[in-house]
């Protein structure tokens, strides 16, 4: 059974919502789930400071922080991040500075490895955002599993073949669910042949 962890890092839900939909795609083929959110590093009195984010915070207290633990367990990892000027937040980036020893101990070799972004306007980062990831994960020796167009709802729901991206504000459609499901399943199918 793969074992999957869903990283996110989400300040107004977007990517709350797509690692939900991950989430539940993930469990339908049977695999072991961990659904994890990235530990906020803003201080608090920011975040209380805007409506929205404190919201958000509120609602995903009860989701476990990610740790180093969480990224030795798993052999199949899914990231998800808003787009920030073009990169990764900086809390996840910070959630990978944590990496380090993992990393020089082999932990986060041979694994399977996909992500998914968002931004608030479409061609404002979001594959670069992704692609940013991916050089990381390449120094891990991590697998990258990227959809590609090898399923029509990838082209329908903004064609961005490199990982599920969404824009804020637009309503998850169908065709945006079934391509974050497609991603996720083809990523545990892949952890699968790397295990053999
Ligand atoms: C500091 C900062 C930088 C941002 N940079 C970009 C950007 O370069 N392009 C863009 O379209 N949106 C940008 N945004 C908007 C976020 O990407 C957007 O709010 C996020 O994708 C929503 O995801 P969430 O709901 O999971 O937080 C930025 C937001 C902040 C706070």
């Amino acid at each position: 059974m793969t074992k999957l962890a869903i990283l996110f890092y989400s300040t107004y839900g977007t990517n709350h919502q797509m690692a939900e939909i991950a989430a539940e795609a993930a469990r339908a083929t049977g695999a072991e789930v961990r659904l994890l959110r990235i530990a906020e590093t803003a201080p608090e009195a920011v975040v209380n400071g805007q409506d929205a984010w404190k919201a958000q915070a509120e609602r995903t207290a009860d989701i476990p922080v990610a740790t180093v633990e969480d990224m030795e367990w798993a052999d199949a990892y899914l990231f998800s991040s808003p787009t920030r000027f073009g990169g990764a937040s900086s809390q996840v980036r910070a959630f990978i500075d944590t990496l380090g020893g993992a990393w020089f101990t082999g932990k986060l070799a041979n694994k399977a490895i996909s992500a998914m972004s968002s931004s608030q306007s479409r061609h404002a980062g979001q594959e670069a955002t992704i692609l940013g990831l991916y050089t990381t994960f390449m120094h891990w020796g991590a697998v990258i599993v990227a959809p590609g167009f090898t399923d029509e709802s990838i082209a329908k729901s903004g064609g961005n073949p490199y990982g599920y991206s969404h824009t804020q504000g637009d309503e998850f459609t169908e065709d945006a669910k079934t391509a974050i499901g497609h991603q996720t399943r083809r990523l545990i199918e892949f952890a699968g042949k790397i295990r053999g």
